[in-house]
């Protein structure tokens, strides 16, 4: 089995733009499986595929350490309000600062078993989405600064 590492900024495979994921097979769930393992060896509450330089539209969050979600190929669908946050991210260790962001966002997503989910969320947790869903796209919470 494949044991992927958390890849840290400036590292370029941070930097590029993923592809959807068309099949949720083997290789898919064992990326997913090794995200969660990098995720809470490091003791972070969201992680995005390119930060172990896989690149595809995948994220995880855990932000109360009971709720493990997957969030594959992942559109925003509402957005509104803002919100101020003080951010970090694993990828860039020792940089915390406060970011503007939505604070409310309806997002959707398949999950690991395929099927399409939507979530509506706020505060932290519409924050971490963000954040995730940036990764995927190559923009990193420092662009912002
Ligand atoms: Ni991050």
């Amino acid at each position: 089995m494949l044991l992927l590492k958390l890849i840290y900024y400036p590292n370029i495979l941070l930097r590029q733009k993923t592809k959807s994921v068309n099949k949720i097979n083997f290789k898919v769930k064992n990326i997913i499986y090794n995200m969660f393992k990098v995720m809470y060896l490091n003791k972070g509450i969201g992680l995005a595929a390119t930060q172990i330089g896989i690149n595809k539209k995948i994220f995880i969050i855990d932000i109360f350490q009971n709720k493990k979600r997957v969030f594959i190929n992942p559109k925003i669908l509402k957005k509104k309000g803002k919100i101020y946050f003080k951010e970090g991210c694993l990828s860039i260790p020792g940089v915390f600062n406060i970011i503007k962001r939505y604070s409310y966002i309806k997002i959707l997503a398949l999950n690991k078993k395929n099927n399409f989910f939507k979530l509506k969320t706020k505060g932290i947790e519409a924050v971490c989405i963000q954040h995730e869903i940036d990764h995927l796209n190559g923009k990193l919470f420092i662009d912002y600064l």
